[in-house]
């Protein structure tokens, strides 16, 4: 079982002082749970609960976790990918009187689930996740935590995708929120967060431009579409790739060249993975791809690009860059994969994760998620649920005024005649 990440790391008060300011500065730009955060203080909705958590473990999760122990809940909390964690963001996380973290970057399996079995011996009443690791592991292992779990959340899309095979066969024994499927999340998150914060990411990690390059995106659901668009936005030549004829049509009418990645392989100089699925990227795309190739994922799990192929295929792998990965054909040219293939964003050396402002609405969903499964649990079922449209609006109300961005509302005479189906020419 993992001990607390304070008690794992060398020199606990440096990376503790590093990670506060992290912290604040991400604080200080998400007043979206600034307010929330507020108004928990004040009225304490998750008093006596205890949330356990799996996420990235960055400075805007931490800010919910504080958020989350600001309402009075205790929380324990572990990272949701091996290479995600900042370390010093645990540290300063596990200091915090209400808060435990487990979270270390770098962790093999074994230290993964460990730490997800530590966050269960809690035993939490809400869980909160990103992938759906908890629940899974509560459903697999911890059969006896389901009768006291109120209920959970769920933040991105194949979490939610897993939780829906669950409810489908029977096998999910407590109430879900999709957070990941409200509009305050997915339309901005998804498509903003991943876009920007993926490009950066590769950006940096690399050290090479954007412009003048040709970037294959695979799959062009919410995320894709704002990493083709936005790496567009920055003079690159944008393929995409699909396996849907709706979205491949819509690609299409956005003006950007579609083909399947059988053909793009050949043209491609970056390649960008983001569908949620397995094996987008092979064997016999990488027999075509050009010396120099990089690839990156932006998908949840590390299966998009096929690196068991890859390690078949190469005469030799090196080390090129901190996060890039050189893996060098027989016939001398060299591929290179960041971050191991895990989600680019969030799990290469320099990855910061999305901008704060997203998550700021992000976790404000998960927050006042968690306040409703608490305040009205009862009327939600074992199965996965939609946030109720209301939270929604309120996040977005919030935002907007912590914007300075006023809206029209309806009038009596205009609500009247959207309800009727009486009016006519
Ligand atoms: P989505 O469901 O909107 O889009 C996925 C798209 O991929 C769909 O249009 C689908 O038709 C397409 N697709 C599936 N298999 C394909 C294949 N073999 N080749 C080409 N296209 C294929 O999902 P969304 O919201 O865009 O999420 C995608 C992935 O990104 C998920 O794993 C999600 O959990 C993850 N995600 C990652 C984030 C990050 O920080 N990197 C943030 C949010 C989501």
């Amino acid at each position: 079982m993992s001990q607390p990440i304070s008690e794992r790391v060398d020199d606990p008060a440096a990376k503790e002082a590093s990670g506060r300011r992290k912290i604040d500065w991400a604080r200080e730009h998400m007043p979206i749970l600034a307010s929330l955060r507020e108004e928990f203080e004040a009225n304490q909705p998750l008093a006596g609960e205890t949330v356990g958590m799996a996420m990235h473990v960055e400075a805007t999760t931490a800010a919910l976790a504080e958020t989350i122990a600001a309402a009075g809940a205790e929380v324990a909390i572990t990272g949701c990918n091996p290479l995600s964690t900042h370390d010093d963001v645990s540290v300063a996380l596990d200091a915090h009187e209400s808060i435990t973290s487990y979270a270390e970057r770098g962790v093999d399996d074994e230290g993964y689930y460990g730490a997800i079995d530590a966050v269960l011996e809690h035993d939490p009443t809400i869980t909160i996740d990103d992938g759906a690791d908890l629940v899974f592991r509560v459903h697999e292992e911890y059969p006896e935590l389901i009768d006291s779990i109120i209920g959970g959340c769920e933040e991105t899309t194949t979490g939610v995708h897993r939780l829906r095979s669950m409810d489908d066969d029977g096998a999910l024994e407590y109430p879900m929120f999709a957070v990941n499927d409200t509009p305050m999340k997915r339309l901005f998150d998804n498509v903003h967060g991943t876009g920007e914060a993926s490009l950066v990411s590769i950006e940096l990690t690399t050290n090479l431009s954007i412009a003048g390059k040709t970037v294959v995106v695979g799959g062009y659901g919410q995320c894709g579409k704002g990493i083709a668009t936005k790496a567009r936005g920055m003079n690159a030549d944008v393929i995409v790739t699909e396996i849907e004829p709706r979205k491949a049509l819509e690609a299409h009418m956005e003006g950007f060249r579609v083909m399947p990645m059988a053909e793009a392989a050949a043209e491609g100089d970056l390649f960008v993975t983001t569908t949620g699925n397995r094996d987008v990227i092979t064997r016999e795309d990488f027999e075509k791809m050009d010396d120099g190739a990089v690839l990156a994922n932006a998908g949840h799990f590390d299966v998009e690009i096929n690196l068991e192929h890859l390690r078949d295929m190469a005469e030799e792998i090196v080390d090129a860059r901190d996060g890039v990965r050189g893996y060098v054909m027989p016939d001398g040219r060299q591929l290179n994969v960041l971050a191991e293939g895990r989600l680019v964003n969030l799990a290469s050396p320099v990855a910061e994760g999305h901008p704060v402002e997203v998550m700021d609405q992000s976790f404000a969903i998960q927050a006042v998620s968690a306040r409703e499964m608490v305040e009205n649990g009862d009327d939600y079922d074992a199965g996965v649920h939609n946030v109720p449209d209301a939270l929604d609006r309120e996040v977005a109300e919030v935002k907007l005024a912590a914007e300075g961005v006023e809206f029209d509302e309806l009038t009596d005479e205009q609500r009247e005649y959207l309800d009727s189906w009486q009016h006519g020419t």
